[in-house]
């Protein structure tokens, strides 16, 4: 990357950032890590995978910026937030950010015919939404947003699985998938364990009401019980994970 592109990622991360604290949720995301997590395995994924490395790491900065607005399902509606978002980057060129908001418009729905660069993105944001953390971080978004209540019924929680399953389900890069199913596995005894899961979606999703942030509930979590599907939550949240998952696979980490 040349200075002008290190100097733009700088400042749409911060831009970035402070949107999301300030304005998501109602401003209840403050102190979120969710970008700088998508940003570090966005990087992972472009180390292997390829593609153009700035498109990718601004798209990863900015493909949230819309929830400022609320809802993010509408990908033609998050494309044009995007854009707008983007005009206050003086150096960056129109094709740059028409390329970024498409990419951004594409993270949550993925799609076949996308370039390189959204799909590396789709899927650093299905892996920080898969294992534990994605369980944790998918109940806020559905007591928050889709549901706008306390989670608590057996429905509650065949909702929550669907969805996690069906986004990992879409996984498009092999490096992705392979991490995607790591991290999965844990997930699986949390699900198969139907009242503990029920009664730690409630546990979790009051917390969420009450305002309190995904990494303090998971670090909450871990405090509080030692049920065998944490056992990969601590490394989701430091990013760790991408480093034992280089070690398996007999990597030199870069
Ligand atoms: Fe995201």
């Amino acid at each position: 990357m040349d200075s002008r592109e290190k100097e733009l990622l700088k400042k749409i991360g911060e831009q970035a950032v402070r949107q999301l604290w300030r304005e998501a949720f109602g401003g209840k995301a403050h102190g979120s890590r969710h970008l700088y997590r998508v940003n570090r395995i966005a990087m992972y994924l472009w180390e292997r995978e390829g593609g153009d490395e700035f498109l990718i790491l601004a798209t990863a900065w900015v493909h949230d910026v819309s929830l400022a607005q609320g809802d993010d399902s509408d990908p033609a509606k998050v494309e044009a937030f995007t854009m707008g978002f983007l005009r206050k980057f003086e150096a960056l060129s129109e094709a740059e950010s028409r390329m970024i908001a498409q990419c951004a418009g594409a993270h949550e729905t993925g799609g076949e015919d996308l370039p390189l660069e959204a799909r590396i993105v789709h899927d650093a944001d299905v892996l920080d939404k898969s294992g534990m953390l994605g369980v944790v971080r998918h109940i806020w978004k559905m007591t928050h947003m889709l549901k706008g209540r306390v989670l608590y019924t057996e429905k509650d929680l065949d909702e929550l699985r669907d969805h996690l399953t069906e986004r990992e389900g879409k996984l498009f890069s092999k490096t992705a998938r392979n991490l995607g199913k790591i991290l999965n596995e844990p997930r699986k005894l949390f699900f198969g364990d139907r009242t503990f899961a029920v009664k730690t979606m409630t546990w979790i999703s009051n917390l969420d009401q009450q305002g309190v942030i995904c990494e303090k509930v998971a670090e909450m979590l871990l405090k509080k019980s030692s049920h065998p599907s944490l056992v990969l939550l601590k490394d989701q949240l430091s990013c760790d994970f991408l480093s034992s998952f280089n070690n398996q696979e007999g990597e030199t980490p870069k």
